[in-house]
């Protein structure tokens, strides 16, 4: 008894810090540019420091004071860990577009849902695509940090990938069958990176 009402401030408590780190996160999103000087330093600092070839970046959050472009150039592999699981999504998607050509088309694929918690055929049999996914979604289904919708919404408003993106288009879902006993429903999410030359 003594252990479990200790156990239920404690989840409040985790739950409040981690709705702290998801407000911070969402405060700070715009401030890529006045971190400028801070993120050359720091990026510079994990170039000269590293040994191998994977870097592991715990709470990467908007990752504004890391030139994730300039540091896939130098890892083999990043990785990058936040309690706000919906941030990665924004880093990586602005690692996707400032690696990508002005004009290449860009493609971000994630599994979100595993056949062991959700019956990935009868969901399929009578929903697809768009609809399918924002199912899932609305049942809380999907991986964290995978939702589709959020990553539309980040190239539609983010004020970093906005301007650089354009003809954004979500792919018909598939299923991956992982192992004999394990199938993830796949989407992949298309956009092409504005040429310069083009539009604005
Ligand atoms: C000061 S912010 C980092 C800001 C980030 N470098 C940027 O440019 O946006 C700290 C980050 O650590 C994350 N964080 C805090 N505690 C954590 C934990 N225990 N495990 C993983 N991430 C954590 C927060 O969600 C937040 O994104």
């Amino acid at each position: 008894m003594r252990r479990r009402a200790a156990a239920e401030p404690q989840a409040a408590t985790l739950r409040t810090l981690v709705e702290q780190q998801v407000a911070n996160n969402s405060r700070s999103a715009s401030l890529w540019d006045i971190y400028a000087d801070h993120r050359r330093r720091l990026t510079d600092l994990v170039v000269s420091s590293a040994r191998g070839s994977d870097l592991v970046v715990l709470g990467a959050g908007n990752a504004n004071d890391l030139d994730l472009a300039a540091l896939a150039c130098r890892f083999e592999r990043i990785h990058l860990a936040d309690v706000d699981a919906d941030i990665a999504l924004a880093a990586h998607l602005r690692t996707l577009v400032a690696l990508a050509r002005p004009g290449a088309r860009c493609l971000l694929v994630t599994d979100v849902v595993s056949s062991e918690t959700q019956p990935l055929a009868s969901l399929l049999a009578n929903r697809r695509g768009e609809a399918l996914l924002a199912h899932l979604e609305e049942q809380h289904g999907l991986f964290s940090g995978t939702s589709p919708q959020l990553a539309r919404l980040m190239l539609a408003q983010d004020p970093e990938l906005a301007p650089q993106v354009e003809d954004v288009a979500l792919l018909e879902p598939w299923l991956w069958r992982i192992s004999r006993s394990r199938t993830v429903l796949v989407y992949a999410l298309a956009f092409s990176r504005r040429d310069r030359g083009r539009g604005r």
